[in-house]
């Protein structure tokens, strides 16, 4: 079993809605899934538990307003967590070009930067390609979780 933090960036709601289908099917299976929609620096210092990055990528290639205050705040403070498990969902539509899904990549940099530990490779969702996020995510949640420390 898992106790897990959703860190959720989202404009249109579609990395929330899927954050929410994540906690929804893993809560029967006993896990503690705990989703922030609107998450502050101590949602994530204050606990070790493993963070999962769910957020989609707005501008070019920047992170949603949900999500750009407490990246910015970590990017400011760099508050060291070494060892501490994450994961990244990142939604994102490859018609941009070199932008496709950035802003998984600046909280790949940002947590790595803070020492933490990435688990699995980051999720990169293609609106182009997948109509329904959830059913990419929730395998790859499962593969996730399986892998965590
Ligand atoms: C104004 C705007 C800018 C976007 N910029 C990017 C981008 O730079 N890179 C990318 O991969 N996707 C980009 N997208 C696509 C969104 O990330 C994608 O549609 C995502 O599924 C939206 O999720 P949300 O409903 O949680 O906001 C952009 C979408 C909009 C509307």
């Amino acid at each position: 079993m898992a106790a897990i933090h959703i860190l959720v960036g989202s404009v249109y709601g579609g990395a929330l809605l899927t954050a929410r289908e994540i906690a929804k099917q893993l809560a029967p299976e006993g896990h503690q899934v705990v989703v922030l929609e609107n998450p502050e620096l101590s949602d994530l210092t204050q606990t070790d538990e493993p963070l999962l990055v769910c957020t989609s990528t707005t501008g070019q290639g920047e992170l949603p307003p949900t999500l750009l205050p407490v990246y910015l705040e970590l990017k400011d403070l760099l508050p060291l967590k070494p060892g501490r498990p994450f994961g990244v969902i990142v939604l994102g539509d490859s018609s941009y070009g070199d932008t496709f899904c950035g802003a998984g990549t600046l909280m790949e940099e940002v947590f790595q930067e803070m020492c933490a530990n990435q688990v699995g490779e980051t999720l990169r969702i293609d609106a182009l390609e997948t109509t329904d996020p959830i059913d990419e995510a929730l395998p790859w949640v499962r593969d996730w979780i399986r892998q965590l420390p």
